[in-house]
């Protein structure tokens, strides 16, 4: 037996969406520092480019594409350079995401326009990755893992209607590739984070600069946790890096909250 352990994803070729901040990010670079070669996508690629060179600097492998995950064209793009510069795609982390857009809103405060780009960016970017990520596993061979970041407000009333709609949806879809793409060796899992006050997300929902990452929000949310700590990036980039390794070579379909005991209450 060997003390030294391999990387977890050594030679992995790896896309991770929302790559320029937060869960995105904080993956990407867990990614790279457990082997894996990684597509860092964002529709802002100022910010995947920053991932890229944070990723470089501590001596591993990335590539910057933009992409809106609610374009299907913008998603072929995407794996296509995964494949295009690192000859295949191995792992998918569906993670960007975007929040209720003026966080509280009511179900009833939501305009048609709302409702389209929670469901286009939350649900479709979700649905036209997998879609593309099974068609490029199959067409490769040697199955494959996708990874979707979910909510617990996909599991319980909290955080938005539409928006937990769309994580429901999520989970959903989770399941139901994990079992179309077994016989083909494709794992599909979720992450379900309970709310991140130090990521840009909630300043994405509208709350104040000043009220962002601050120790009163943070203690807040905190408070909400039986573990009594707010969920970071990092925690969640941690689960990321168990569920698309093959470390968890038998774990598909399921949705793991990363959210200090929230809905286990
Ligand atoms: N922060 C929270 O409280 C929280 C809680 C539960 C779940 N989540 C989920 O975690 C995921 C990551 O959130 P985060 O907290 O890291 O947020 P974040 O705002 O820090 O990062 C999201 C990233 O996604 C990118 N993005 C937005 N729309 C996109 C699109 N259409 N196409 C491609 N990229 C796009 C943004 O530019 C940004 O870089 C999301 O799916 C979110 O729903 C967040």
């Amino acid at each position: 037996m060997s003390v030294a352990s391999r990387p977890a994803l050594d030679g992995k070729s790896a896309i991770v969406t929302g790559a320029g901040s937060g869960v995105g990010a904080a993956s990407a670079l867990r990614f790279a520092e457990e082997g894996a070669k990684v597509v860092c996508a964002d529709i802002r690629l100022d910010l995947a480019e920053e991932t890229v060179r944070r990723i470089e600097k501590a001596g591993g492998t990335a590539t910057a594409v933009a992409a809106d995950v609610s374009k299907e064209d913008d998603v072929i793009a995407m794996i296509a350079a995964a494949v295009d510069r690192f000859g295949r795609l191995d792992i998918l982390f569906n993670n960007a995401g975007i929040p209720t857009p003026r966080l509280g809103a009511k179900l009833e405060d939501h305009t048609a326009e709302d409702f389209e780009r929670l469901v286009g960016v939350n649900f479709g970017g979700i649905f036209f990755g997998s879609k593309h990520a099974v068609i490029q596993f199959k067409k490769q061979g040697g199955g494959g893992v996708i990874l979707n970041t979910g909510s617990v407000a996909g599991l319980v009333a909290w955080g938005g209607s539409v928006y937990g709609a769309t994580k429901g949806a999520v989970h959903q879809l989770t399941r139901a590739v994990a079992i179309e793409g077994a016989p083909f060796g494709i794992r599909a899992n979720a992450i379900g984070p309970a709310g991140m006050p130090a990521t840009n997300f909630m300043a994405a929902g509208g709350l104040p600069a000043d009220a962002v990452a601050s120790e009163k929000t943070t203690q807040q949310v905190a408070a909400s946790h039986p573990l009594g700590r707010a969920i970071t990036a990092e925690d969640c980039a941690e689960a990321a890096v168990f569920l698309v390794s093959d470390r968890a070579l038998n774990i598909t379909g399921v949705i793991v909250p990363v959210d200090g005991g929230y809905v286990a209450r």
